[in-house]
């Protein structure tokens, strides 16, 4: 009797200790067993979610600093009623280059609308961009009649010379590339459209020329 309550007092001080100071254990699946993990692992971990926690607050900074003016305008233009929706992301994009989160966010806390509907809209339509794009859009056509005469060289001429792959922007948001299917000026193919404006027969040197260009 005795020593069976030497066991217990033994084994309900062992678990406190196992309590007060527990490990970070993995499981190491060729050996069975639990493993704990190397201090070293562990502080480099948390270095990780410190830095990550930096690069949030980073983008949270940013994001504030939107200029929310430009916004406040658009709407006393465009009205506040739920069916200003689209004028007022079209003003928005305008104003912006693109629609940010905050925007979105903001735009449906004016309107009153729930955010899942803004973003339905936003992501719904093509005109409508969720990401940065760059300073010059180039709409390059790969249509038929654009294909035939060649534009896929350009587009290879363009992956290859400014590391632009079809739907990406550069990393110093000079530009944007996007190929598209049909211009409406097949007669003049293969085509590319620069911030707007048309050039017949883009060739890959055309188009290094056209970009070495001033571009408006
Ligand atoms: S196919 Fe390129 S403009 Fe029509």
């Amino acid at each position: 009797m005795q020593t069976l309550a030497v066991l217990r007092r033994f084994l309900v001080s062992s678990m406190a200790v196992l309590r007060v100071r527990p490990k970070a254990a993995k499981y190491n699946h060729s050996e069975g067993v639990h493993v704990e993990e190397p201090k070293a692992e562990l502080s480099h971990q948390r270095q990780l979610n410190g830095d990550e926690r930096k690069r949030t607050k980073a983008v949270e900074t940013k994001e504030q600093a939107l200029d929310f003016q430009k916004l406040d305008e658009i709407i006393a233009d465009k009205g506040s009623e739920r069916g200003a929706l689209i004028p007022v992301l079209q003003e928005a994009q305008e104003a912006y280059g693109y629609l940010p989160k905050e925007i979105l966010k903001e735009i449906a806390r004016r309107l009153k609308l729930p955010l899942s509907r803004v973003y339905g809209v936003a992501t719904f339509y093509s005109q409508f961009y969720l990401t940065r794009r760059g300073k010059n859009v180039i709409k390059l056509c790969d249509g038929t009649a654009c294909h035939v005469k060649g534009a896929a060289k350009s587009i290879e001429y363009l992956k290859k010379e400014k590391n632009l792959a079809p739907g990406t922007t550069s990393p110093d948001y000079e530009y944007t590339l996007e190929v598209v299917y049909c211009l409406g000026a097949c007669a003049l193919s293969p085509v590319v459209m620069v911030n707007g404006r048309p050039y017949r027969q883009a060739t890959p040197e055309r188009i290094k020329q056209i970009l070495d260009g001033p571009l408006s």
